[in-house]
């Protein structure tokens, strides 16, 4: 049964935290995609199909097609920075798109202005801005994201908003007894605890207003139990962490396949070079800590070594950024995988992937956050699941592990597209075609 969805009447505003590279290249995109410059190539829900009912059917619609989402031009953009520049003058300093595109879109992009941020240097310690907010406490700080929020709904005329984290990574931390309940959340903002991270301080504002939230950072953010409750209670969806780009999302495509043929891999070395903002950030230990861990899940998620110990007991795994400012973000990444065969013996497969690290990402921010306000309209609330596509460290309740598996996401994705709208799920069981046959054998 169709479940009951609001339609996407109105103007969505999509506000950013951190306006860098990833954030200018997804609001440039939409700008130029607007105007009919350019394609949003690698968007779902721009560009992507879905199969409906059976083969002999032939339908496939597009997912835009299928599911009421936004339109692009009831879409208003915002956000908060800890530098002033307007999003024109910051996506010229990410240098990721070309000067005449930007210059072609220079009007909507420079009345963008970046608000006040939320800062905390011990979090990202290679950052300075003057952009940002003053308060007694941080309990302070999340009404002042929150009469933001307020506003640019106002003055942008919308009736909706969603926010998506593209602000730095931040230094790794645990979740801790401050981060176990409301009750203590609540406390721990009023007593300034030094353990309530920039990020977590605009969730707490988002989820706390039923603004859904997704974090395409690996901080720990809304991925704790005090917000997974908040947003069970303001029936907020919520989303994280880490999007799924570059070198991560070429282990996802390849790491399944080697999987799904029982072969065995010893090592898996991965190092990459890049030179953006991200990169410099990165480059401090204590936040490359927290990519790390992120980017470190993936493989024993796939292979699960417990399970298969002689194809996946003893393998190595090791994960290097490299900060090297003449690349910008224009990342390369090797990957060296050793592998073995039948009786053990071994090769070798080597990837080379000389990719752009906010072209991939800038597809990922739109589709979530269309998804997201799909998800709010559809009285869906929490964790959602469903988006793990889109993550490196996909958010799961407590108690599940997490489907780093790219195609097993795919179909869990459409699946829920196709519940929500009414349609057979697809189990690609396919046995029903060959009934007949079957039985008259
Ligand atoms: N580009 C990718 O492929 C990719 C993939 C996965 C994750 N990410 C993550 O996305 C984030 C953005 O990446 P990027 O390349 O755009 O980085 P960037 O350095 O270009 O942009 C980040 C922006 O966040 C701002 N910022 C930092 N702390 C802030 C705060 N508390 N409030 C508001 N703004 C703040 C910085 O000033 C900067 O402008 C990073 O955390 C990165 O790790 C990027």
């Amino acid at each position: 049964m169709k479940q009951h969805i609001t339609p996407a009447d109105g103007r969505l505003g999509i506000l950013i935290p951190g306006l860098g590279a990833v954030a200018t290249t997804f609001i440039a995109g939409v700008e130029a995609v607007k105007k009919g410059i350019a394609k949003p190539i690698g968007s779902l829900t721009q560009m992507g199909n879905i199969r409906l009912g059976k083969r002999t059917e032939n339908r496939f619609p597009k997912i835009n097609e299928l599911v009421p989402l936004a339109h692009l031009d009831d879409i208003a953009f915002g956000g908060w920075d800890i530098y002033e520049d307007n999003v024109y003058e910051a996506a010229l300093n990410a240098k990721v798109l070309d000067t005449p595109l930007l210059y072609s879109i220079k009007s909507e992009l420079e009345a963008i202005k970046p608000m006040k941020a939320v800062f905390d240097r011990s979090y990202v310690s290679n950052l300075d801005g003057t952009n940002v907010k003053t308060g007694a406490t941080k309990y302070d700080l999340a009404m002042q994201v929150m009469e933001d929020i307020e506003n640019f709904k106002l003055v942008n005329n919308c009736n909706r908003v969603v926010i998506v984290w593209c602000g730095s990574t931040e230094k790794y931390i645990q979740s801790t007894e401050i981060h176990e309940s409301i009750e203590n959340f609540e406390a721990a903002l009023k007593n300034n605890e030094s353990l309530i991270a920039p990020s977590m301080i605009y969730a707490y504002a988002a989820i706390k207003m039923g603004v859904p939230f997704a974090n395409g950072a690996p901080n720990l953010t809304c991925d704790i139990p005090a917000l997974i409750e908040l947003a069970k209670e303001t029936q907020t969806p919520i989303g994280g962490k880490d999007f799924k780009t570059g070198q991560t999302l070429m282990k996802t495509i390849l790491a399944p396949g080697l999987h799904a043929r029982a072969l065995g891999v010893s090592g898996w070395f991965s190092t990459n070079i890049l030179g953006n903002r991200d990169g410099y950030v990165l480059d401090h230990p204590d936040n490359f800590k927290t990519k790390e861990v992120s980017k470190l899940s993936v493989l024993d998620e796939i292979f699960r070594p417990e399970l298969n110990p002689d194809l996946y007991g003893d393998m190595y795994h090791k994960v290097r950024i490299n900060y090297y400012p003449p690349r910008g973000d224009n990342k390369e990444s090797w990957d060296n995988i050793d592998i073995f065969g039948w009786l053990g013996y071994p090769m070798q497969i080597k990837i080379n992937f000389l990719c752009r690290d906010s072209i991939l990402a800038a597809p990922i921010v739109l589709d979530l956050a269309l998804f997201l306000d799909l998800a709010k309209r559809s009285d869906m609330s929490g964790i959602q699941e469903w988006l793990s596509f889109y993550f490196k460290s996909p958010q799961t309740l407590p108690e599940l592990s997490p489907e780093h598996d790219i195609f097993k996401q795919l179909m869990k994705m459409q699946n829920t597209l196709r519940h929500i709208m009414g349609e057979d799920l697809i189990t690609h069981l396919g046995l029903d075609y060959y009934q007949e046959l079957v039985e008259t054998l």
